[in-house]
Protein backbone atom coordinates (compact mmCIF):
# COMPACT_ATOMS: atom_id res chain seq x y z
CA UNK A 1 0.00 0.00 0.00
CA UNK A 2 1.23 3.68 -0.56
CA UNK A 3 4.20 4.63 -2.26
CA UNK A 4 7.85 3.27 -1.26
CA UNK A 5 10.83 5.22 -0.42
CA UNK A 6 9.08 7.92 1.68
CA UNK A 7 11.36 10.25 3.79
CA UNK A 8 10.47 9.56 7.65
CA UNK A 9 11.11 11.56 10.75
CA UNK A 10 10.66 10.24 13.91
CA UNK A 11 11.43 12.50 16.45
CA UNK A 12 12.22 11.93 19.24
CA UNK A 13 12.73 8.53 19.27
CA UNK A 14 15.85 7.05 21.30
CA UNK A 15 14.52 3.17 21.13
CA UNK A 16 15.15 3.14 17.23
CA UNK A 17 11.15 1.11 17.07
CA UNK A 18 9.30 3.56 14.65
CA UNK A 19 12.17 4.31 12.70
CA UNK A 20 13.19 0.45 12.26
CA UNK A 21 9.63 -0.55 11.70
CA UNK A 22 9.92 1.98 8.46
CA UNK A 23 12.68 0.72 7.33
CA UNK A 24 12.14 -2.46 6.91
CA UNK A 25 9.37 -1.73 5.19
CA UNK A 26 11.81 0.15 2.79
CA UNK A 27 11.35 3.76 4.12
CA UNK A 28 14.48 6.24 4.45
CA UNK A 29 13.75 6.84 8.16
CA UNK A 30 15.72 8.46 10.62
CA UNK A 31 15.27 9.03 14.29
CA UNK A 32 16.06 12.20 16.14
CA UNK A 33 16.57 12.62 19.92
CA UNK A 34 19.24 14.64 22.33
CA UNK A 35 19.91 11.15 23.46
CA UNK A 36 22.12 8.13 21.25
CA UNK A 37 20.19 5.51 19.96
CA UNK A 38 19.42 2.68 21.66
CA UNK A 39 20.14 0.43 18.28
CA UNK A 40 22.54 1.20 15.49
CA UNK A 41 20.71 3.10 12.49
CA UNK A 42 20.09 6.29 10.63
CA UNK A 43 20.13 8.81 13.73
CA UNK A 44 20.09 12.37 14.75
CA UNK A 45 21.44 12.88 18.07
CA UNK A 46 20.74 16.83 18.28
CA UNK A 47 17.27 18.83 18.80
CA UNK A 48 14.74 17.92 16.27
CA UNK A 49 13.69 21.35 15.94
CA UNK A 50 16.87 22.21 13.50
CA UNK A 51 15.58 19.28 11.59
CA UNK A 52 11.86 20.07 10.38
CA UNK A 53 12.04 22.11 7.72
CA UNK A 54 14.14 19.74 5.75
CA UNK A 55 12.57 17.56 2.53
CA UNK A 56 10.73 14.97 5.04
CA UNK A 57 7.28 13.26 3.45
CA UNK A 58 6.23 11.94 6.93
CA UNK A 59 7.09 12.73 10.73
CA UNK A 60 6.37 10.30 13.63
CA UNK A 61 6.69 12.56 16.91
CA UNK A 62 6.73 11.35 20.68
CA UNK A 63 7.65 14.75 22.83
CA UNK A 64 8.07 14.36 26.03
CA UNK A 65 5.11 14.00 28.48
CA UNK A 66 6.65 15.11 31.83
CA UNK A 67 5.31 18.65 32.21
CA UNK A 68 2.06 17.46 29.91
CA UNK A 69 0.50 14.27 31.48
CA UNK A 70 -2.39 14.77 33.68
CA UNK A 71 -1.20 11.80 35.61
CA UNK A 72 1.61 14.75 37.06
CA UNK A 73 -1.32 17.14 37.50
CA UNK A 74 -1.06 17.60 41.15
CA UNK A 75 2.62 19.23 40.29
CA UNK A 76 0.99 21.42 37.43
CA UNK A 77 0.59 24.89 39.87
CA UNK A 78 4.79 24.22 40.57
CA UNK A 79 5.78 24.04 36.94
CA UNK A 80 4.06 26.61 34.62
CA UNK A 81 6.67 27.96 32.73
CA UNK A 82 8.21 24.16 32.09
CA UNK A 83 4.68 23.47 30.92
CA UNK A 84 4.33 26.88 28.50
CA UNK A 85 7.80 25.22 27.29
CA UNK A 86 6.63 21.69 26.50
CA UNK A 87 3.19 23.21 25.21
CA UNK A 88 5.67 25.24 22.48
CA UNK A 89 7.31 22.65 21.72
CA UNK A 90 4.50 20.50 20.91
CA UNK A 91 3.33 23.03 18.83
CA UNK A 92 6.39 23.41 16.87
CA UNK A 93 6.26 19.64 16.13
CA UNK A 94 2.79 20.12 15.34
CA UNK A 95 3.12 23.28 12.85
CA UNK A 96 5.78 21.78 11.27
CA UNK A 97 6.19 22.11 7.20
CA UNK A 98 5.73 18.50 6.45
CA UNK A 99 2.49 16.71 4.72
CA UNK A 100 1.62 14.18 6.96
CA UNK A 101 2.14 14.35 10.78
CA UNK A 102 1.31 11.76 13.98
CA UNK A 103 2.35 13.08 17.12
CA UNK A 104 1.81 10.76 20.15
CA UNK A 105 1.04 11.60 23.78
CA UNK A 106 -0.43 10.35 27.07
CA UNK A 107 -4.00 11.74 28.11
CA UNK A 108 -2.70 15.30 28.40
CA UNK A 109 -3.35 18.95 28.39
CA UNK A 110 -2.67 18.99 24.67
CA UNK A 111 -6.00 18.34 24.43
CA UNK A 112 -6.94 21.31 26.65
CA UNK A 113 -4.79 23.80 25.32
CA UNK A 114 -3.84 22.94 22.07
CA UNK A 115 -6.23 20.74 20.52
CA UNK A 116 -8.26 17.10 21.09
CA UNK A 117 -6.60 13.89 19.81
CA UNK A 118 -7.68 12.64 16.87
CA UNK A 119 -7.89 8.72 17.80
CA UNK A 120 -6.67 6.88 21.45
CA UNK A 121 -5.49 3.93 21.25
CA UNK A 122 -4.44 0.99 23.50
CA UNK A 123 -1.56 -1.73 23.38
CA UNK A 124 -3.72 -4.39 23.97
CA UNK A 125 -5.03 -3.29 20.26
CA UNK A 126 -1.89 -4.05 18.99
CA UNK A 127 -0.91 -7.39 20.51
CA UNK A 128 0.54 -6.53 23.64
CA UNK A 129 -1.79 -7.24 26.53
CA UNK A 130 -1.51 -3.72 28.54
CA UNK A 131 -3.79 -0.85 29.10
CA UNK A 132 -2.01 2.48 28.49
CA UNK A 133 -4.10 5.19 27.13
CA UNK A 134 -1.94 6.79 24.32
CA UNK A 135 -3.30 10.23 22.45
CA UNK A 136 -2.73 11.08 18.59
CA UNK A 137 -2.57 13.94 16.87
CA UNK A 138 -3.02 13.50 13.13
CA UNK A 139 -2.60 15.52 9.77
CA UNK A 140 -3.33 14.47 6.80
CA UNK A 141 -3.14 10.52 8.08
CA UNK A 142 -6.10 8.06 8.71
CA UNK A 143 -6.70 6.47 12.40
CA UNK A 144 -4.50 3.43 12.98
CA UNK A 145 -6.73 0.42 12.86
CA UNK A 146 -6.29 -2.26 15.42
CA UNK A 147 -3.77 -4.71 14.60
CA UNK A 148 -4.49 -7.63 17.11
CA UNK A 149 -6.67 -7.31 19.88
CA UNK A 150 -5.71 -9.37 22.82
CA UNK A 151 -6.89 -10.17 26.09
CA UNK A 152 -5.01 -9.34 29.38
CA UNK A 153 -5.54 -6.12 30.30
CA UNK A 154 -2.74 -5.16 32.81
CA UNK A 155 -1.65 -1.68 33.80
CA UNK A 156 1.90 -3.10 33.12
CA UNK A 157 4.05 0.02 33.68
CA UNK A 158 2.59 1.01 37.16
CA UNK A 159 4.05 -2.23 38.44
CA UNK A 160 7.93 -1.83 37.33
CA UNK A 161 10.06 -0.62 39.97
CA UNK A 162 11.07 3.00 40.71
CA UNK A 163 14.44 3.84 39.54
CA UNK A 164 16.72 5.85 37.01
CA UNK A 165 15.29 4.19 33.64
CA UNK A 166 11.44 3.58 34.91
CA UNK A 167 11.42 6.61 32.13
CA UNK A 168 12.53 4.70 29.78
CA UNK A 169 11.31 1.46 29.83
CA UNK A 170 7.50 3.16 30.34
CA UNK A 171 8.36 5.32 27.07
CA UNK A 172 9.73 2.75 24.21
CA UNK A 173 7.42 2.73 21.92
CA UNK A 174 5.45 -0.65 21.56
CA UNK A 175 6.62 -3.01 18.82
CA UNK A 176 2.97 -3.61 17.72
CA UNK A 177 2.40 0.15 17.49
CA UNK A 178 5.59 1.10 15.43
CA UNK A 179 5.03 -1.98 13.35
CA UNK A 180 1.00 -0.58 12.00
CA UNK A 181 2.17 2.80 12.07
CA UNK A 182 4.72 1.61 9.62
CA UNK A 183 2.15 -0.95 7.65
CA UNK A 184 -1.09 1.58 7.51
CA UNK A 185 0.99 5.10 6.85
CA UNK A 186 4.47 3.73 5.22
C1 LIG B 1 8.69 10.16 25.93
S1 LIG B 1 10.29 9.96 25.23
C2 LIG B 1 9.86 9.12 23.75
C3 LIG B 1 10.55 7.80 23.57
C4 LIG B 1 10.14 7.06 22.31
N1 LIG B 1 8.76 6.60 22.40
C5 LIG B 1 11.06 5.91 22.00
O1 LIG B 1 10.55 4.77 21.81
O2 LIG B 1 12.27 6.10 21.95
C6 LIG B 1 10.65 11.63 24.76
C7 LIG B 1 12.02 11.84 24.14
O3 LIG B 1 12.13 13.17 23.64
C8 LIG B 1 13.49 13.51 23.63
N2 LIG B 1 13.62 14.97 23.38
C9 LIG B 1 13.32 15.98 24.21
N3 LIG B 1 13.55 17.18 23.62
C10 LIG B 1 13.97 16.93 22.36
C11 LIG B 1 14.37 17.73 21.26
N4 LIG B 1 14.36 19.07 21.32
N5 LIG B 1 14.75 17.13 20.11
C12 LIG B 1 14.77 15.77 20.04
N6 LIG B 1 14.41 14.95 21.05
C13 LIG B 1 14.01 15.52 22.20
C14 LIG B 1 13.96 13.02 24.97
O4 LIG B 1 15.37 12.86 24.99
C15 LIG B 1 13.20 11.69 25.09
O5 LIG B 1 13.99 10.61 24.65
Amino acid sequence: MGSVGMRVLVACEFSGAVREAFRLRGHDAWSCDLLPTEQPGQHIQDSVLWYLAEDWDLMIAHPPCTHLAVSGARWFKDKQSEQAEALDFVRALLDAPIPKIALENPISIISSKIRKPDQIIQPWQFGHGETKATCLWLKELPKLEPTNVVEGREAKVHRMPPGPDRWRERSRTYQGIAQAMAEQWG
